[in-house]
C-alpha cells in the first residue's frame, strides 16, 4: 500500500510528483494523461484531475500523472 498524507505544500503538485518526492517509484511515459502507464488501483481517497484524461482507466483506478489528491490517499500497486 502507498499513503499520501494531505500537505499544505504539495496540494497542487500531481500525485505521480508528490510520490516521486518521497522516493516511491511508478510506471510512466507520457505525464500528461494519454498513455495510462502510470495507473494505479485508489483504495481510498479522492482525487481532482488537472486536465481531462484521454487514457482507460477503471473507476477504482487514477491516473496519477495529471491529478491532485483531494486529502488523504491511499493506493495499492498493481505490479
Ligand atoms: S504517464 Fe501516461 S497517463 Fe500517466
Amino acid at each position: 500500500m502507498i499513503e499520501l498524507q494531505p500537505s499544505d505544500r504539495g496540494c497542487c503538485r500531481p500525485v505521480l510528483e508528490r510520490l516521486e518526492a518521497q522516493d516511491i517509484r511508478l510506471p510512466f511515459q507520457c505525464r500528461s494523461g494519454y498513455c495510462g502507464a502510470c495507473r494505479v488501483k485508489r483504495v481510498s481517497g479522492e482525487v481532482e484531475y488537472l486536465l481531462e484524461p484521454l487514457a482507460f482507466f477503471r473507476e477504482d483506478e487514477i491516473l496519477p500523472c495529471c491529478c491532485v489528491a483531494k486529502g488523504k490517499l491511499t493506493l495499492k500497486r498493481w505490479r
